[in-house]
């Protein structure tokens, strides 16, 4: 197959990302709006101001990946682009601008599911992972353990049964006061606490499976909080405990999945896959089982329009059939294992 030159537009829910992939040069130019700044104010995405948002910044983010690969928009031969999960309004940003610069190129689209796009983000790191692996999916929605067989090949071994990691960070963060986006504050103050002042569950540890489950986790912090009043060093203290809470049942299950799989690789994932602690245990376990970890470039941990670019020049690669532009919609619940 001649070589394609992939556009990927990202836009699910806070971030504008776009990107331009070669499917033999690999990533040529991605660049990124975030909308932290714009949804601070509210301890929360408010999804309407989201969609405006990422309205405004499409164009000017297209010019400068053009501009940054010394491509012209002509040169493009598939659009990929998010068509889910995510925020409805948010997506069809993104799936609207896709579909109709695609139509009026004359080149056909992609629809990318989010977390194929997470998943094989690590595959443009320096150090890559090869096919078969398990990866931990950790983000702000999702929870998952999956084995990767190949590209469109995903099997579920497990997932969260209620909150995702990142939304259990999220939300207790805000319960203790921190800031939005409350994950990497939350991790941040943990640097400065000790474990062992507080005793927090380790939910489903010893379950026997590869499921999660975080909402328990928030409300026994809602308890504790609730309880007595917290000076700086007791909430760095609950932070310290309740990363390490996480930290420890993530682990332990993404251990379990490598043995019971016979797998030997272990990609990480999604935002939460950014915390440093997470990372630290599971170098630590993987080494002792005789297994690697694979992550991300940092900047490609959290959403961006990279890996839907690669995801869509994989999806080529691989033989997947694009669809032709025009006549579209969003799946804002998406399974995987439908992609
Ligand atoms: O993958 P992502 O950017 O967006 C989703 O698809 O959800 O993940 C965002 C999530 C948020 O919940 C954020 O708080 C969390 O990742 N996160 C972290 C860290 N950095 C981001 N959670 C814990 N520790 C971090 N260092
Ligand atoms: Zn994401």
């Amino acid at each position: 197959m001649a070589a394609m030159l992939v556009l990927g537009i990202e836009s699910s829910c806070d971030e504008t990302g776009l990107a331009l992939c070669d499917s033999e040069r690999g990533l040529l130019a991605h660049a990124l709006h975030s909308q932290v700044d714009l949804h601070e104010a509210y301890g929360g995405v408010v999804p309407e101001l989201a969609s405006r948002d990422h309205i405004r910044r499409i164009v000017p983010l297209l010019r400068k990946v053009l501009a940054d690969a010394g491509a012209r928009a002509g040169d493009i031969d598939a659009v990929a682009y998010t068509a889910g999960p995510g925020l409805a309004g948010a997506l069809l940003v993104g799936a609207g601008f896709a579909e109709a610069l695609a139509f009026a190129l004359g080149v056909p689209v992609l629809p990318v599911h989010h977390l194929e796009g997470h998943l094989l983000s690590p595959l443009l790191a320096a150090e890559a992972p090869r096919f078969p692996f398990v990866a931990l999916l950790v983000s702000g929605g999702h929870t998952q353990l999956m084995r990767v067989a190949g590209v469109g090949r995903y099997e579920l071994l497990g997932e969260t049964l209620d909150d995702a990691a990142g939304e259990a960070f999220d939300k207790t963060a805000k319960l203790l006061g921190l800031g939005y986006p409350g994950g990497p504050q939350l991790a941040r103050l943990a640097e400065r606490g000790e474990t062992g002042r507080f005793a927090l569950p380790r939910p489903m540890l010893r379950s026997g499976d590869l499921d999660f489950s975080f909402s328990g986790l928030k409300t026994a912090v809602m308890t504790l909080v609730g309880r007595q009043a917290l000076d700086e060093q007791a909430k760095a203290d609950l932070c310290a405990e309740f990363q390490a809470a996480i930290v420890e049942v993530l682990s332990a299950k993404a251990l379990a999945a490598l043995a019971a799989t016979g797998l030997k690789q272990l990609v990480i994932a999604g935002g939460v896959g950014a915390n440093l602690a997470l990372r630290a245990a599971l170098a630590a376990g993987a080494a002792e089982a005789g297994a690697r970890v694979f992550h991300p470039e940092p900047a490609l941990c959290t959403d961006n329009g990279a890996m839907i670019a690669f995801a869509g020049a994989q999806r080529l690669a691989a033989g997947f059939a694009p669809k032709p532009a025009g006549g579209f919609g969003v799946r804002p619940r998406w399974d995987l294992q439908e992609a």
